[in-house]
């Protein structure tokens, strides 16, 4: 018998009675708490601030942010609410700057602009509606094709949060997770805790037990060691961005995993990278050019306010890494499965 569904309750950006609600995942495990965002500009401070995070749903909160922007800027009286937007878009846009989903979900915005003079607030909260609904149809399909790439496992190790919490409402390499889990087809998930922001231990290890999955919450250095008494078979990661040749920018410490799954003399362990097609940037050549975003020392040094290193040491805070592609068993998206990416085949993807 399979095990019950493998939906998600967790919705961490969604319309409601004309304004973005958000599930502010700072505050996670502890609260489960809903703030209620009226402007582009307050949308682009909780992208920036990590109240909503994750590659996808900050795409789809900027897209909701697009539609704050147009009914500011018409209730504002202007005469040409497409010219008076794009400051408005470009302070969006600017929130955080390695997820390209970001600037792939405002271009699709822009490209209704034209199209919807009528009620451009209406046509436009239509268009992030439908971005909301096709990630989550997009991670459903990955989930049944990332599952079928697997097989049956007892355990598979991800880091950070590419789930529910991370997307539209479904998960990435936490759609493959709960594809897998569903069929009765893994035993365990091991979640890597991901310093410094906690993304693993979370949110990850929140949104896998609230659905009732089993998680095993681990330091980031354990992961070597598992790998190493063969408890792993699959690394399953979310991706920020895809180089046109295949390296993929994804939280920091998953360039780390998959040097030790993937090491010839080592562990013989599979990586798998689950993204949807709005994460690939055919205009950035390899990885060497993806912009990775440092965030404040304080992360690092402070935990909830409160210092865990001297003052006077210094800090260090890139909060993502590049994978290179040669490292990759496989990418799964919505359109299919690429096997050992490279340029060529995800070319003959993306052209799909
Ligand atoms: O800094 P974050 O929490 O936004 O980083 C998120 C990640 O790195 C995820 O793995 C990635 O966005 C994929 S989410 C489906």
């Amino acid at each position: 018998m399979n095990h019950p569904s493998p939906d998600s309750r967790i919705r961490p950006v969604s319309w409601v009675n004309g304004v973005v609600e958000m599930l502010d995942q700072r505050l996670l495990p502890e609260q489960e708490t809903y703030v209620r965002l009226q402007t582009s500009h307050e949308i682009a401070g909780a992208i920036h601030d990590m109240v909503v995070r994750g590659a996808p749903a900050i795409g789809i909160a900027a897209a909701y942010g697009v539609v704050l922007a147009v009914r500011q800027v018409i209730n504002a009286g202007s005469a040409d609410w497409q010219t008076a937007i794009e400051p408005l878009m470009q302070q969006l846009a600017e929130a955080r700057p390695t997820a390209v989903n970001l600037h792939w979900a405002i271009t699709r915005m822009r490209r209704r602009f034209t199209e919807v003079t009528d009620d451009p607030e209406a046509g436009l909260l239509a268009e992030a509606r439908a971005i909301q609904a096709e990630d989550v149809e997009a991670n459903r399909r990955m989930g049944e094709l990332g599952a079928a790439v697997i097989g049956r496992v007892d355990a598979v190790l991800t880091h950070c949060n590419a789930g529910a919490l991370a997307t539209g409402g479904y998960g990435t390499a936490l759609g493959v997770v709960r594809s897998l889990y569903a069929k009765q087809h893994l035993a365990m998930v091991y979640a890597c805790e991901t310093r410094p922001w906690l993304q693993g231990s979370r949110l990850t290890a929140w949104e896998l037990s609230i659905d009732q999955i089993p998680v095993t919450l681990i330091a980031d250095s354990v992961a070597a060691t598992l790998m190493q008494a063969g408890k792993i078979s699959w690394v399953i990661v979310g991706a920020d961005r895809i180089a046109a040749n295949g390296d993929v920018a994804n939280k920091i410490g998953t360039y780390a995993h998959a040097v030790c799954a993937r090491h010839p003399r080592h562990h013989g362990v599979r990586f798998m990278v689950v993204a949807p097609t709005s994460t690939f940037d055919p205009q950035t050549a390899s990885g060497k050019q993806i912009p990775i975003e440092v965030r404040d020392g304080r992360e690092l040094t402070h935990f909830r306010g409160r210092p865990i290193a001297p003052v006077a040491a210094h800090s260090h805070n890139p909060v993502f890494d590049v994978t290179p592609a040669d490292l990759i068993d496989c990418i799964v998206t919505e359109k299919g499965v690429i096997q050992r990416p490279d340029q060529a085949k995800i070319q003959a993807l993306l052209a799909r």
